[in-house]
């Protein structure tokens, strides 16, 4: 066979090989084997200088024309497997839904609390705030609870600084500590404002408690204050009411029970009655402390107890979310399982 006559085969096996490659290890064991040093395509390529003069050039047009087409269907080859390993392995369905974030919702407390405060909102109060790390003098003495009084015993908190101290001794300083009750920011609110004030108070308050089914050294309160002129017993009791019925059911009932306080005179307690009261196998639930602002507490904040008069109440948001949903043990709510929130 002459050497023309040779180019075109070795060159359709060049193509067929190159084009046969599935991936780019074959591709590159077809090169080789054609145009590698020792390739097939190669020792053809050698074999043009042992050719007689004059027929070198048709050869050597011949041979490089060729070459350059083997060259150029491994480029193309080369192309063509790199996209298709690049594509996805299974065809993609547009049609399929997207995928959803998964959305979070309220904590059920935070639910509770949201709905009291709209319910207040709406008669007029607005929200107030005040410090978690309270002094003894806003958590206790201002509310006409000095460092003696028995009360304090019950509401046993925890104390930032150390309380080396008794109140019993001389040398007594006040010390920091975690509010034990929201009644805190009545005095906060009122040191900083003239009456009238209207306001709730949600928050945080820390006891001294260990935790059990209805006990958490950390839960909720709601406080609220009303200071105006000629207040009475009459508007704390529609107010408790109209908030009752709203969160608990219209046929909610609720009735005062004298009690003390020491920052209320007179003062009650509120329980309730509705259909939950019952389903937990009682006819009245306590729910709430509350009673006419202390003359003393009005003095303590600098305001005139002849010209104002106000009331105040606080109740517990985890009752509350309780007694509403048929929780029978508060530890639930810290727990954070995803089992027990998702219900709400
Ligand atoms: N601070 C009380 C407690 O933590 C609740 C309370 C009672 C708040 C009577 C008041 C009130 O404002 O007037 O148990």
């Amino acid at each position: 066979m002459s050497f023309l006559e040779e180019i075109e085969p070795l060159k359709q096996a060049a193509l067929a090989e190159l084009n046969a490659a599935s991936d780019p290890p074959s591709l590159e064991q077809a090169r080789v084997h054609h145009l590698g040093v020792n390739g097939r395509f190669t020792a053809l390529l050698k074999q043009l200088g042992t050719l007689p003069k004059d027929q070198k050039p048709a050869a050597g047009k011949a041979v490089n024309a060729a070459k350059s087409e083997i060259e150029n269907a491994l480029a193309k080859r080369k192309t063509d497997l790199e996209l298709q390993a690049a594509l996805p392995k299974e065809p993609t369905d547009f049609s399929l839904p997207g995928r959803r974030r998964p959305l979070g919702k309220l904590h059920p407390l935070t639910q509770v609390t949201e709905d009291i405060v709209r319910s207040f909102r709406k008669i007029g109060f607005v929200v107030a705030d005040g410090p978690e790390v309270e002094d003894e003098y806003h958590c206790f003495d201002a509310l006409n609870t000095p460092a003696d009084h028995p009360a304090r015993d019950t509401q046993d908190t925890f104390y930032v600084q150390s309380q080396a101290n008794h109140p019993s001794t001389i040398n007594y300083q006040p010390s920091t500590l975690l509010r034990t009750h929201t009644s805190s920011v009545q005095i906060r609110v009122m040191e900083k404002q003239k009456p009238p004030v209207r306001i709730i108070v949600p928050g945080r308050v820390y006891r001294r408690d260990n935790a059990d089914a209805t006990h958490n050294p950390t839960f909720h309160q709601v406080e609220g204050l009303y200071v105006d002129k000629n207040v009475t017993v009459g508007d704390l009791k529609g107010t408790v009411e109209f908030v009752f019925k709203e969160l608990m059911g219209p046929e909610t009932r609720i009735r005062f029970r004298p009690h003390y306080f020491s920052y209320t005179e007179p003062s009650f307690e509120i329980d309730f009655s509705s259909a939950l009261t019952r389903k937990m196998g009682k006819e009245w639930l306590e729910i709430a402390g509350c009673g006419m602002v202390h003359p003393q507490v009005f003095k303590n904040v600098g305001y005139d107890p002849e010209v104002w008069t106000g009331w105040a109440f606080g109740f517990g948001i985890e009752r509350i979310a309780m007694i509403r949903y048929g929780i029978n043990d508060i530890r639930l709510f810290y727990e954070n399982d995803l089992r027990f929130l998702r219900q709400f």
